[in-house]
């Protein structure tokens, strides 16, 4: 395989990273979840007592801090971290400071430093439109809001928090609208994707059919 970029944008909960951890399994290639890097920054922002509205403070925050992502996983200053970075807190704080310019350029930066010279499936909001504007393959994926909030609270759940399923709907539109009418890299369809709804779909379904897309074009 040469190299290859594969970019998977959409919004919460539309099964991004599930999907594309499986497809990047099935190439054997690099699954980077760019997501994964606003939640570990606005973590460590809420563990130092930052306000997400102090802009310079967050950028400050951001230059100091030193992400790494070895075989999927998530490293912040040398640290392992996973399910800390998935709580509601860090859902209702991480759209607010993935709108600050400063902090987008330092991890757009590092996130195409990462693809430079590899191949990798990167998923997010903004890869196929600023991150990897020519990836080979862009994907869209999306899924009713109703399967979206499901979704999420199963994953919640899973993990021991007790949340109302109609309040982590709330705070998926809520996400969407701050990550949509953002000014600067917002989630936008990148005009080359294609559009996939997940609704009713199971994941090795939609795998599959991304894994057709790519064989076609490689
Ligand atoms: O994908 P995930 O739901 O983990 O992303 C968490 C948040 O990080 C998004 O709601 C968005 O605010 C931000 N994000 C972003 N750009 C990306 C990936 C995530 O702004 N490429």
């Amino acid at each position: 395989l040469n190299n290859i970029q594969i970019a998977i944008d959409g919004p919460a909960g539309a099964g991004k990273s599930t999907i594309a951890k499986k497809i990047a399994e099935s190439l054997d290639i690099t699954y980077i979840d760019t997501g994964a890097m606003y939640r570990a920054l606005t973590y460590k922002a809420i563990m130092n007592n930052i306000s997400m509205y102090n802009h310079e403070e967050i950028i400050q925050l951001a230059a100091n801090t030193d992400i790494n992502i070895n075989k999927g996983e998530l490293y912040v200053d040398a640290k392992y971290v996973k399910d800390e970075i998935r709580s509601q807190g860090v859902n209702d704080h991480v759209s607010y400071i993935a709108q600050i310019p400063g902090v987008r350029k330092i991890l757009v930066k590092l996130q195409k430093k990462i693809a430079l010279g590899n191949s990798v499936v990167m998923d997010g909001r903004d890869i196929g439109t600023f991150v990897l504007p020519d990836a080979d393959i862009k994907i869209f994926l999306t899924a009713s809001i109703e399967e979206r909030a499901y979704r999420r609270y199963s994953e919640l759940l899973k993990q021991g928090e007790n949340i109302d399923l109609k309040d982590i709907e709330k705070s998926i539109v809520e996400r969407d609208r701050i990550d949509t009418e953002r000014e600067y890299a917002p989630l936008v369809k990148a005009e080359d994707a294609i559009i996939i709804d997940t609704t009713g779909l199971n994941i090795d379904e939609v795998v599959e059919r991304i894994i057709n897309l790519i064989m076609k074009k490689i």
